[in-house]
């Protein structure tokens, strides 16, 4: 008896990393997955290294028009969900001096507002008792320099859950905020260089970084009946990092 037997998920941003990881688990643990991503190609190798129980929905998460697109495809598939893991998100680093409007577009398009269109357009799909968490960060917390902008707008996720928790009361859908630390995945390389890697990997009280297959079991605490009374927090899954 697996610990999601039966229900549905959509995880966006799911063809790689801690969301892949998490896919993995959740269809390990009995749930039908849909899982996005813009590259198809990369999405093609998830759906083959998940195996079963999956279906690959290419799509930008900031993109209102593919989020229908996703939304038609589950429901035509499947007619409901039960887990929402909005987890696509990007974080370049720029200090204050030398911000862009295109930096700041990218980061609160995808992670505030494309994140927020991803919950609404899920939400008719619904059923009752499900589970929404969206992908925040320690950053949200810590004033890592650089990373204002990736910070602010993945602070705003809390924010959210608070009051769409409060909106769906009625309808028992709980809101949270899952926030990892330092984990190794390939956004840390394409955003970080190995100085920076580093430092962060230093800030970690174990000295190594989180791997992904750790969140995932904490994505799975969240998505099922085990978590059945967290509701409206922001979880920190850091190693201790932003507890020192
Ligand atoms: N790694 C860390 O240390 C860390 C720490 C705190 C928070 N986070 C957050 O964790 C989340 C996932 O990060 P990760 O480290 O697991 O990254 P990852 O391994 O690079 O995976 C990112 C995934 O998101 C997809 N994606 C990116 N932009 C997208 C978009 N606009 N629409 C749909 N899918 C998109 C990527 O596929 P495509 O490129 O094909 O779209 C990929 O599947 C992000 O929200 C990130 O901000 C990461």
């Amino acid at each position: 008896m697996g610990k999601l037997d039966g229900k549905v998920a959509v995880i966006t941003g799911g063809s790689s990393g801690m969301a892949l990881a998490s896919a993995k688990r959740f269809v390990e643990e009995g749930a039908y997955v849909f899982i996005t991503g813009r590259r198809q190609e990369a999405l093609d190798e998830a759906v083959k290294q998940i195996g079963r129980n999956v279906t690959g929905v290419r799509g930008d998460a900031a993109n209102l028009d593919d989020l229908d697109r996703l939304f038609d495809t589950v429901k035509r598939e499947k007619g409901k969900i039960d887990i929402l893991y909005a987890s696509a998100g990007t974080g370049e680093a720029l200090p204050l001096g030398q911000i862009t409007e295109q930096h700041f577009d990218a980061a609160f398009d995808l992670n505030a507002r494309g994140t927020l269109f991803t919950v609404q357009k899920a939400l008719p799909l619904f059923n009752d008792g499900g589970s929404i968490f969206m992908t925040g960060s320690i950053a949200s917390i810590k004033g890592f320099p650089g990373f204002s902008v990736y910070a602010a707008s993945k602070a705003a996720l809390l924010a959210f859950a608070r009051g769409w928790l409060n909106e769906l009361k009625g309808r028992n859908i709980r809101v949270n905020v899952l926030s990892p630390g330092q984990i190794a995945t390939p956004i840390q390389e394409q955003v970080f260089d190995e100085e920076t890697k580093r430092q962060f990997e230093s800030l970690v009280p174990r000295g190594k970084m989180g791997r992904p297959e750790e969140i995932a079991t904490v994505a799975l605490f969240l998505a099922s009946d085990d978590s059945s009374f967290v509701n409206g927090v922001e979880l920190y899954v850091d190693g201790g990092t932003s507890a020192i």
